[in-house]
């Protein structure tokens, strides 16, 4: 997959692209990252990306003819089948889901925020796309655009190497992963539970996804909702909810 990102500030991308996975997917061609300074492309005197918006308030809008051209001109055809997204707080919320999705695609582009917003201009004319990481204001679209990456390479067949696969972790199965264990078997009186030192592989699996189910009842009920759970799943689920009833002493 080649991912060509636009930013005022490249140089933030040093580290989470030149360490571990990412690293390895890059140099093992899975991965062609392109950053693009936005500057590089404003053709003033000046090299000015950003001015103080139309009808006043205060901060700074990114300009869109350096944008603009900047998409344009590394896209060139590709730009007519390839999603340009935004990195901004008002895009639709990223998730697991969306990073599967965004994986099948062979080319993706970012465009990374900054300062109080984009000319809206730069949305009708190059934008497909608009994400945003989460309910929170950040300083800019950089770390966005870094997390969003991350979670779409695991889904490139390959990146995460042979042993490792992305069908197991928390949110691909629609619920919370199960709690791990590596050795020792006991360490200050705490003891890895018996079923994991069986062998019996079919047991492991009943283990795992009981302590799934648990941990996703504990921690984020809102996710059972959409999960798709076998007749005796759903009764583990009842017995955790009488539990957790009983504890509370809630609606009796
Ligand atoms: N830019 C600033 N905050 C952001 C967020 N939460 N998600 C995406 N882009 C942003």
């Amino acid at each position: 997959m080649r991912i060509d990102v636009f930013t005022l500030f490249p140089a933030m991308f040093d580290g989470p692209l030149t360490e571990s996975i990412l690293k390895r997917a890059q140099e093992n061609g899975l991965l062609n990252i392109r950053l693009h300074n936005i500057r590089d492309y404003a053709t003033d005197k000046h090299q000015v990306t950003d001015e103080p918006p139309y009808g006043g308030g205060g901060g700074m809008v990114m300009k869109v003819e350096p944008i603009v051209s900047a998409v344009e001109s590394v896209l060139g055809e590709a730009l007519a089948d390839t999603p340009v997204i935004l990195t901004t707080p008002q895009g639709r919320v990223f998730n697991q889901a969306m990073a599967k999705e965004l994986a099948q695609y062979p080319r993706l582009a970012f465009i990374c925020g900054r300062y109080e917003g984009v000319d809206e201009r730069v949305r009708i004319l190059v934008v497909t796309d608009e994400i945003s990481i989460g309910d929170y204001v950040l300083t800019g679209g950089e770390l966005p655009a870094m997390v969003m990456i991350d979670a779409i390479a695991r889904h490139i067949p390959g990146v995460l190497g042979a042993r490792w696969a992305a069908e197991e972790d928390s949110h691909a199965t629609g619920l919370l992963e199960y709690p791990h264990y590596t050795r020792p078997p006991s360490f200050r009186g705490l003891e890895v539970p018996a079923p994991l030192l069986s062998g019996d592989h079919a047991g492991i699996e009943r283990w795992r996804r009981q302590e799934a189910i648990r941990r996703t009842w504990l921690r984020r009920p809102d996710l059972l909702l959409k999960a798709t759970l076998t007749e005796p799943e759903k009764y583990l689920l009842a017995t955790l909810a009488d539990e957790w009833l009983r504890r509370n002493d809630n609606g009796r």
